[in-house]
């Protein structure tokens, strides 16, 4: 089944593709980690596989955003427990608010789901338990005019991988694989798991 690293690496491709995809693979939302030994989960949206590069979307005003801007070190952890594998990975962050990327992600977007760009920034403290959205929005989907704020607040994730460990559970034995990259090429070797 994985006998070559060259099926590995095809199983992590494929793996990734399908996670930003399909909402139902359990890999769609891994856990991000940032220089700072923090960690949450995010939302997978794209996978390009020529560059190895994740985009997910997040609040400029987020404390993981100031933290990437000043150490792009990052850890992506995803789990598919189905199929009994693990992919650790490791690359580089880099937040982007303007350019084409962005203009097409906040395009793709519906106002139901920009309109959580649109409250307090992630983090504000509150003395109630709060959505931190404008009361009027709490529900109800922002118009074209009154959405027009949310979009400063809206920023990319951008994960360029630079290294990966993958590991696959099974009766017979554990497989685990590790790869790194140097420009274009990925140079993988087996490891004891
Ligand atoms: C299932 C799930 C999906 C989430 N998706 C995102 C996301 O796509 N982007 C995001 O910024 N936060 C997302 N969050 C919220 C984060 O986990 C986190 O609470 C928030 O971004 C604040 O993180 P920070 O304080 O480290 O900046 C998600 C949380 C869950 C449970």
């Amino acid at each position: 089944m994985f006998e070559t690293l060259e099926d590995v690496r095809a199983d992590c491709t494929n793996r990734l593709i399908r996670a930003a995809k399909d909402r139902k693979s359990p890999m769609h939302t891994p856990v991000i980690v940032t220089g700072d030994v923090d960690a949450r989960v995010m939302v997978l949206r794209a996978f390009d596989s020529r560059a190895w590069t994740l985009r997910l979307h997040t609040d400029l005003r987020s404390p993981k955003a100031q933290v990437i801007a000043a150490d792009p070190r990052m850890a992506v952890l995803f789990y598919d427990k189905g199929a009994k594998i693990q992919i650790r990975a490791h690359g580089e962050g880099q937040i982007l608010t303007t350019g084409p990327q962005v203009d097409a992600a906040w395009a793709a977007s519906t106002n139901f789901a920009r309109r959580c760009y649109l409250g307090d920034g992630p983090g504000t403290a509150s003395d109630v338990p709060t959505s931190g959205l404008p009361a009027e929005f709490e529900g109800v989907e922002p118009d074209d005019e009154q959405i027009i704020p949310a979009r400063e607040n809206f920023a990319l994730l951008m994960i360029t991988l630079t290294a990966f460990d993958w590991l696959y559970l099974a009766h017979t034995g554990h497989v685990r694989a590790q790869f790194t990259r140097t420009s274009d090429e990925w140079q993988g070797r087996w490891v004891s798991p």
